[in-house]
């Protein structure tokens, strides 16, 4: 049995007001990521993986509703604090690292001073001892030539070199939970590959990773866990090498068969595209690109139920 889950997000549901009428973006989804674990979070792009953790962060656009749920986070409901109780959470807490770095990093501030700002703001530490932190912290994400480069500003660095000081901040600041939305999209596949281990090594040293990606086969060898989302669901969740073992879902199956074996070569696809938030299915939101659907799954919205060792929310699961 494993321990409870440092993070939680229970039966939320969220909806985005257009033009006075709001449309539900996600649907009553359920995570839970656990303490020293990488959990991905797999979906096609508008599906919804960004404002659910934006929604831990409580950094949701001015035009979203939130519509039910809860999200806890040491026994306490996130969607209770105020404004100033989040200010203690984010950053400090909970750290996002972002799929643009240039939106996490000040263009006028070098990477050192960068460090020393959040390493004083969070440590009781003189300017000089801070400065060693911020040397041993950047040494610890393989920042290259740290003591000539630390003098750098954030236009000088490479992509990657960018998300190695993000990364860093997070864990000058001792955040427990690291979100990264896409980190990696941006950066060729060889950097890419050096952050996902750079993130597995951070979760070795007991660290909960969230990781955002909309491709499965990035996140099969470096995550613990994987919930998939189609339209605003969760509709599967399962350890990684359950989930690529035993797919139940058929949009996971779908997946899994649409991943490239070898570069380049493409196995069967699926057909169709998600509709957009403001056309409203009846039943499963998976049925109009469904082989198995029927009218159980056209009048009816699947939940999460066990099947096997998996979460899945399909009525007729492989
Ligand atoms: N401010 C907004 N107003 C209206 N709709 C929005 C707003 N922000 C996001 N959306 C819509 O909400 C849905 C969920 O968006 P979200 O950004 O969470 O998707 P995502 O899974 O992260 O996609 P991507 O892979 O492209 O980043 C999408 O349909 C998106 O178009
Ligand atoms: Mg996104």
């Amino acid at each position: 049995m494993r321990e409870n889950p440092l993070l939680e997000i229970k039966n939320f549901s969220l909806g985005l007001e257009i033009d006075k009428k709001v449309y539900p973006v996600l649907k009553n989804v359920n995570f839970s990521f656990f303490k020293g674990k990488i959990h991905a979070i797999v979906g096609e792009s508008g599906c919804g993986k960004t404002m659910s953790v934006m929604s831990v962060l409580k950094l949701l656009p001015r035009n979203s509703r939130i519509l039910g749920g809860k999200i806890i986070f040491e026994n306490e409901n996130i969607l209770d604090f105020s404004e100033k109780q989040m200010l203690k959470i984010r950053g400090r807490k909970i750290a996002l690292i972002p799929q643009d770095p240039m939106t996490s990093l000040n263009p006028l501030y070098t990477v050192e001073n960068q460090l020393l700002e959040v390493i004083m703001l969070h440590n009781e530490v003189s300017r000089d001892q801070a400065k060693k932190i911020a040397i041993k912290t950047l040494e610890s994400v393989e920042f290259k030539d740290v003591k000539n480069r630390i003098k750098s500003y954030p236009h000088e660095l490479s992509g990657g070199m960018k998300q190695r000081v993000i990364i860093a901040m997070a864990l000058a600041a001792n955040a427990d939970i690291l979100i990264a939305d896409e980190p990696t999209t941006a950066l060729d596949v060889t950097i890419q590959a050096q952050i996902l281990k750079l993130l597995m090594k951070i979760k070795e040293q007991g660290k909960t990773i969230v990781l955002i990606t909309h491709d499965l086969g990035v996140v099969a060898q470096y995550s613990d866990d994987i919930s998939i989302m189609y339209l605003g669901h969760v509709v599967e969740r399962a350890a990684t090498n359950e989930l690529f073992k035993n797919p139940h879902h058929p949009y996971t199956k779908a997946l899994i068969e649409a991943l490239p074996v070898k570069k380049g070569k493409k196995l069967k696809n699926i057909v169709g595209q998600p509709a957009p938030i403001t056309e409203n299915i009846t039943g499963c939101p998976f049925n109009p690109r469904c082989a198995k659907a029927d009218y159980l799954c056209f009048s009816q919205i699947p939940t999460l139920k066990n099947v096997h060792n998996s979460n899945v929310a399909c009525f007729h699961p492989y």
